[in-house]
């Protein structure tokens, strides 16, 4: 009997217990277990058989590592049609999580019961894929289409009270998952309850299945899993029989595997949970932090400290004056309340929070007690520096000193103080209280145990905490500044900034760089123009003056009504600024460009080989540490889409000579922008690919 499920004989039942630590995934090994765990309980007299999981959960899903390898027989839909037409009864009692696979396992037993945490649900198309062991046609036979689609469809995981109304479970107890299935089975027993296979439950009623994929296409902006997935619940509705229903199912789920999609969702979804596992932080401990300061309370500050008292942690918020502090009281208030309404927090706790633990101060001594501050101030290295001996002064010993600065010099700021290695950024992303990115900054002198604790308060915070070293802008704002100068340069050559966020968008960004910039505010943008202008720009690099003209003339965006676009009063969207292009074509008469056309795809060419290639700057450089990391920052900070898995991943999806070919040609009209990166000649010419570099980490 294989060791990853157990087997017992309990009186009349085979009880077979999931042993595959951590989540139960549905390997090669638990998969022969649960056939051979059948057979031995049908040779042994059983009347029922109860399935459960050890540990924390019931199986989570099939083995993702399989995916993308030879498939190894028995496959999950045998050992689920294997379930299903055992002449046992057969049992599952879930707690954790059953999910994909899990639930798949859990549909072909005859019944379900359940403790009340436990999360069901079909993640498959996060991966890129459809429930490929018969989940979609099992699924709308017991609770009907509408919900199976919405829970296929979103992906979403169902608590199980709400699955046992829409009648996904039999029963819902606590206790442990063990021994509340063996009395159910002995329930069911005693009142001899029929074996209930789903399959024989006849199709269920359909639906406009053409409008729903329509939808779907729609919403996915791109991604094609969840329209895949209406495809396959329509063969539930539609095919001969249950047998044709699960053949289509099957070859959708085929089809899908086969994507560059379900690559690059399946790479974002280990890249995720590898961004935070650093060999350098192995067995370092993080400082505890009970209480935490926050320097200034504008929209960067007041949305830091929204997080860190939305995480249950105290917060002291400095302020210049006392007008001061209370306008950075009402924006975390007003933070804090959106965070009521979505119903992530009672208005009991917003009260307690408000009223004990955020204080409000005017004077640095209310920071001689924090563990932790955060500095979110003028982004101005004077004002940072005053800030920072300030902090040095009146901080206890061993209390973390960071700043949220985007893009200035860390280890200049870190050298204003006594103590060096306490000083680490940590660098959120507006709004910080709803921006899952956090880029922790590590500066020359950092100690490892500072740099533990800026991912310990990621973690708390709910954030996805990605490691950079000190260079101008960082992993994310160094690589934006790169393919936002590329998308400039094709507007003064030819392109509109209309086309140029038209072509990212169908790509799957959320939007354009242009729509960003008027969402972010233009004049963030100029600021930086003018302190590179006022550094001394490389007689080499292109400028441009036409955003420029914008912000002089008042106009910097979504908050003032116009800029790239004109925004109705209220509205998010805009239409193109009709002033726009008068305001290009000056600029390239000045620079005596003649336009050209650009097709779509030169353009989404262009536009990611610039971030590529800056990208492969980053990681070679060691701003980045692996390629994964680039990949996490730009898909949870800057709209990536999330099934190309990340700039790096999309490369190695694109073939990387390709792109380094198309850098060296373009290098030939402007050999300042376009000079290639060297780790992407390296990996070239050594018929490597970025996720090599990933493995070797
Ligand atoms: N196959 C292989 N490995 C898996 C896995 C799966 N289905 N699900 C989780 N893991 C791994 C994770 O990579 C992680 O490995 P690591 O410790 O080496 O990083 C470990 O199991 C724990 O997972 P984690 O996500 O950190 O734990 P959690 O308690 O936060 O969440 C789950 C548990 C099950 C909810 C979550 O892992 C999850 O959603 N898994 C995917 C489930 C899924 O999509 N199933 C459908 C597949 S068809």
């Amino acid at each position: 009997m294989s060791q990853a499920i157990e087997y017992e004989k309990i009186g009349d039942v085979a009880v077979l217990a999931a042993n595959n630590p951590p989540v139960n995934a549905l390997g090669l090994e638990i998969r022969k277990g649960i056939i051979n765990g059948l057979e031995s309980a049908e040779v042994d007299g059983a009347k029922a058989v109860l399935i459960y999981g050890k540990g924390r959960t019931y199986f989570s899903g099939a083995d993702i590592r399989e995916f993308g390898k030879p498939p190894v027989r028995p496959f999950l839909p045998d050992v689920c049609d294997r379930i299903e037409s055992s002449p046992l009864l057969v049992v599952s009692a879930l707690h954790g999580a059953a999910l994909g696979g899990g639930l798949e396992v859990a549909l072909s037993s005859h019944y379900r019961i359940a403790i009340p945490t436990t999360r069901i649900g079909f993640p498959e198309v996060n991966l890129g894929l459809i429930p490929g062991a018969g989940g979609s046609q099992r699924l709308p036979r017991i609770s009907g289409v509408s919900a199976a689609l919405e829970i296929i469809t979103s992906g979403r995981h169902v608590l199980a009270p709400e699955a046992l109304e829409l009648g996904i479970l039999d029963e819902v107890q606590d206790g442990d998952p063990c021994e509340i299935g063996l009395s159910y089975v002995q329930a069911l027993l005693q009142r001899s309850a029929p074996r209930r296979p789903i399959s024989e439950l006849p199709s269920p009623a359909g639906i406009d299945f053409d409008a729903a994929c329509e939808a779907m296409l729609k919403k996915g902006r791109g991604q094609l899993s969840g329209a895949v997935a209406v495809r396959a619940v329509q063969a539930a509705c539609e095919a001969d029989s249950f047998a044709a229903g699960l053949a289509r199912e099957r070859e959708l789920f085929l089809e899908l595997m086969g994507t560059d999609q379900r690559k690059g969702l399946i790479h974002a979804f280990f890249a995720e949970r590898a961004v935070a596992k650093l060999p350098e932080l192995k067995g370092v401990e993080p400082r505890i932090l009970h209480q935490v300061g926050v320097v200034g309370g504008g929209t960067m500050g007041a949305g830091i400290a929204s997080a860190v008292l939305l995480a249950g942690l105290p917060v002291v918020m400095l302020e210049m004056s006392h007008e001061a502090a209370y306008a950075a009281k009402n924006r975390i208030a007003s933070n804090l309340n959106g965070a009521v309404k979505r119903g992530k927090l009672s208005q009991s706790d917003f009260d307690e929070i408000l009223q004990d633990r955020l204080v409000l101060a005017i004077d640095y001594g209310a920071l001689s007690n924090v563990d932790l501050v955060v500095e979110a101030v003028f982004e101005d290295m004077e004002v940072k520096k005053q800030v920072f001996s300030s902090l040095d002064a009146v901080c206890k010993p061993g209390a973390v000193l960071a700043t949220n600065t985007s893009y200035l010099d860390i280890n200049e700021i870190g050298a204003t103080t006594s103590r060096p290695q306490d000083v680490i950024g940590l660098h959120f992303f507006s709004p910080a209280h709803v921006m899952k990115l956090l880029e922790v900054v590590v500066a020359d002198e950092t100690s490892l145990e500072v740099m533990a604790t800026g991912f310990a308060l990621g973690r708390r915070l709910g954030k996805v905490s990605v490691r950079a070293g000190v260079c101008d802008g960082f992993i994310g704002n160094r690589i934006l500044n790169t393919y936002r100068a590329c998308a400039d340069h094709m507007v003064l050559d030819g392109a509109t900034p209309y086309q140029i966020d038209k072509a990212l968008t169908d790509f799957g960004f959320a939007m354009g760089p242009f729509a960003v910039s008027d969402l972010a505010g233009l004049d963030i943008g100029w600021a930086m123009r003018k302190r590179k202008r006022a550094e001394g720009l490389n007689p080499q690099a292109r400028d441009s003056t036409y955003a420029d003209k914008l912000c002089e003339a008042g106009h910097f965006g979504q908050k003032t009504g116009r800029g790239y676009y004109v925004y109705e009063p209220g509205k998010r969207t805009g239409t193109p600024n009709p002033d726009v292009m008068s305001l290009v074509e000056a600029d390239r008469d000045a620079q005596g460009i003649v336009a050209r056309s650009f097709s779509d795809e030169e353009i989404l060419r262009r536009y990611m080989a610039s971030m590529v290639n800056e990208a492969a700057k980053v990681v070679g450089e060691g701003i980045a540490s692996r390629p994964l990391d680039v990949d996490v920052t730009l898909l949870f900070g800057y709209g990536f889409p999330r099934f190309f898995g990340g700039p790096l991943k999309w490369a190695d999806l694109q073939g990387l000579p390709g792109i380094l070919e198309d850098i060296r040609k373009w290098s030939n009209e402007d050999s300042f922008f376009w000079q290639p990166a060297p780790l992407l000649e390296q990996l070239v010419s050594e018929g490597k690919t970025f996720e090599d570099l990933n493995a070797h980490n």
